[in-house]
């Protein structure tokens, strides 16, 4: 900006003079940055925990608590994994860091593509692995490269050959367009500091017909202030969730049909204890979010009747 243009002679209100659009634009590129680093550090963390003292989360959080097994397992159970599914992942994948269990409504098929948004240690993509078998493809996505590491490791532990782990964020996905059918994700979009961009990347890199299969905390009612400018409680998984009615608008603006997003009520006795010196679920839940990108197969069509 030329520095006449915003001399003090210069009508204050000038356009010239107010931030630019671009300007705006990278303001908030940083302070995504600086969101997704402070979050990025709580998750390295995690990855790095020898006990439950260096957890990142107030207590006992999506961001975790420990890496004793038996507790991680107890925790998925009380998400909804059988013992059968779990019993599918390598030991060390399961970090109970999840909020529910997206493979419930995910309908896998053998063959088909599944990216896991916020992939952690890599448990649900072990668990899709089975599901798509060896024709089909996991693709696990996290922006921190400690948990990363873990995902890769622990792949390499349970000699899975359809599943890969890439650094990446979930905003601005490592993944060539329209190549997916199914996009699932555990306890991670309520982290992003741009949803709607989340969803947006979601939809370009879904094949025609590709399903959102999500689990995710998400507001009944805004959040407080001092809830959401808590670090803890939004590396925990609470403090940055949206709205319902926000989430359902960003997915519909990003072009996907059949939005479902479905309140699980039971999550709330096990959120309780993420945060017990708050009252977190007077304000969050943890809920499916489900979603079809517009095409694919007409609607209707039943296979070999068409
Ligand atoms: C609560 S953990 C969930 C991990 C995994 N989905 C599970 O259920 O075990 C959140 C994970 O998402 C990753 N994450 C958070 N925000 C992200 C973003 N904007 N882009 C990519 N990864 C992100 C973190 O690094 C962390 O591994």
């Amino acid at each position: 900006m030329s520095s006449d243009c915003c001399s003090p002679l210069e009508n204050e209100t000038s356009s010239c003079c107010s931030p630019s659009e671009a300007q705006t634009q990278q303001n908030d590129h940083v302070s995504h940055d600086d969101h997704r680093q402070s979050v990025r550090d709580a998750y390295a963390r995690v990855a790095n925990a020898e006990n439950a003292d260096s957890c990142c989360g107030p207590e006992a959080s999506c961001c975790g608590v420990s890496d004793d097994e038996s507790i991680n397992t107890l925790i998925s159970s009380r998400l909804g994994y059988s013992e059968e599914e779990m019993a599918k992942a390598p030991s060390g994948a399961d970090m109970g860091l999840g909020c529910g269990n997206p493979q419930a409504i995910a309908s896998l098929k053998p063959g088909e593509v599944v990216v896991d948004l916020g992939a952690g240690g890599g448990f649900d993509c072990f668990l899709s692995a089975h599901e798509v078998g060896e024709t089909g493809r996991v693709i696990g996505i996290d922006m921190t490269p400690d948990m990363l590491s873990k995902a890769r490791n622990n792949a390499v532990k349970g000699n899975f050959k359809n599943v890969e782990f890439r650094l990446g964020e979930i905003e601005y996905l490592p993944v060539a367009d329209e190549t997916v059918d199914v996009i699932i994700s555990n306890c991670v979009i309520n982290l992003s500091p741009n949803k709607e961009q989340v969803f947006i990347d979601a939809f370009r890199v879904l094949k025609p017909g590709g399903r959102l299969a999500i689990s995710d905390v998400v507001a009944t009612i805004e959040l407080p202030e001092e809830m959401r400018n808590d670090e803890m409680l939004i590396a925990g998984c609470m403090g940055n969730a949206s709205l319902i009615e926000d989430l359902e608008a960003m997915i519909k603006a990003a072009g996907f049909k059949n939005v479902a997003i479905n309140p699980k009520g039971e999550s709330k006795e096990f959120i309780r204890d993420w945060a017990p010196d708050h009252n977190v679920t007077d304000y969050v839940v943890s809920a499916t979010i489900e979603a079809v990108k517009p095409g694919g197969e007409p609607d209707g069509c039943c296979g070999s009747c068409c």
